[in-house]
């Protein structure tokens, strides 16, 4: 997929981007704010970001709000995270205006009835959105997926509808949360870390990673740019030569 640069020239854009939003609580440390000053701040960042993703035609974004390791967290952090979350699913305008297509993925069973309902709701106000993909991920950690995944393959198996020899990459990957849709071919990780943190292990098998020191909140449209040109510059060869 490409759209015209700046300069005329082709700009080769990724299908699939998922970012791990990290540097939130040392954003509110160095201003001497509380931890969730960050974190508001970083969910300002994730609507701006996901907003000029879809402008710019990007069709599928994956966003990491809440690992399956998160819950260690004090409590208080775990609620202000909540609060974030449930007051973006409350402003379904967030997405509606942008023509956004909504997925949470992750194990959802465990979040409070009242965000479930909202997700489910969501989900449904905007299914026939036609914009950009957006995969908000919660409660989500990739071998979690992956043991779901293979749980259910179980189940069909013993039930008859599988034969051990039919499971291959199509079959599995069709059972993650992120079935039919493309592997993310750009995954971004800002605030100087450098590790994947359980992050969509199975589908990144073949992608370009982008890191900086800036720290989420500090994100602007221009480092994703930036990412997205030196993804445009990348030599992708799955293996062959
Ligand atoms: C990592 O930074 C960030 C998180 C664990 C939470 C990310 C969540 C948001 C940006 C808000 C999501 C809201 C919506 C509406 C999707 P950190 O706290 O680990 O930062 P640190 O490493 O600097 O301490």
């Amino acid at each position: 997929m490409s759209k015209s640069g700046k300069g005329g020239g082709e700009l080769r854009l990724p299908q699939h981007i998922a970012i791990i939003m990290d540097g939130n609580g040392r954003w509110a440390k160095r201003r001497l704010l509380p931890r969730s000053a960050g974190h508001r701040s970083g969910a300002k960042t994730f609507q701006n970001i996901a907003r000029y993703a879809n402008q710019i035609g990007i069709r599928y974004m994956t966003v990491y709000a809440f690992s399956t390791e998160n819950w260690k967290r004090p409590q208080e952090e775990i609620d202000n995270l909540m609060n974030l979350l449930r007051d973006y699913l409350k402003d379904a305008k967030n997405f509606q205006a942008e023509n956004i297509q909504m997925q949470f993925i992750g194990d959802l069973t465990v979040l409070p009835a009242d965000m479930q309902a909202l997700i489910r709701r969501d989900e449904a106000l905007s299914a026939d959105a036609t914009g950009m993909h957006l995969n908000i991920a919660v409660n989500y950690g990739g071998r979690d997926e992956i043991v779901q995944a293979v749980r259910r393959l179980a189940a069909e198996v013993k039930a008859g509808a599988l034969e051990p020899s039919d499971i291959d990459q199509e079959t599995l990957s069709a059972r993650l949360y992120t079935a039919g849709q493309p592997d993310p071919d750009l995954i971004i990780r800002p605030s100087g870390e450098y590790r994947l943190s359980n992050y969509l292990i199975w589908q990144s098998a073949y992608a370009e990673f982008w890191f900086s020191d800036i720290l989420w909140p500090d994100f602007k449209p221009k480092h994703l740019m930036q990412a997205i040109e030196a993804f445009g510059g990348r030599d992708r060869r799955f293996g062959g030569v």
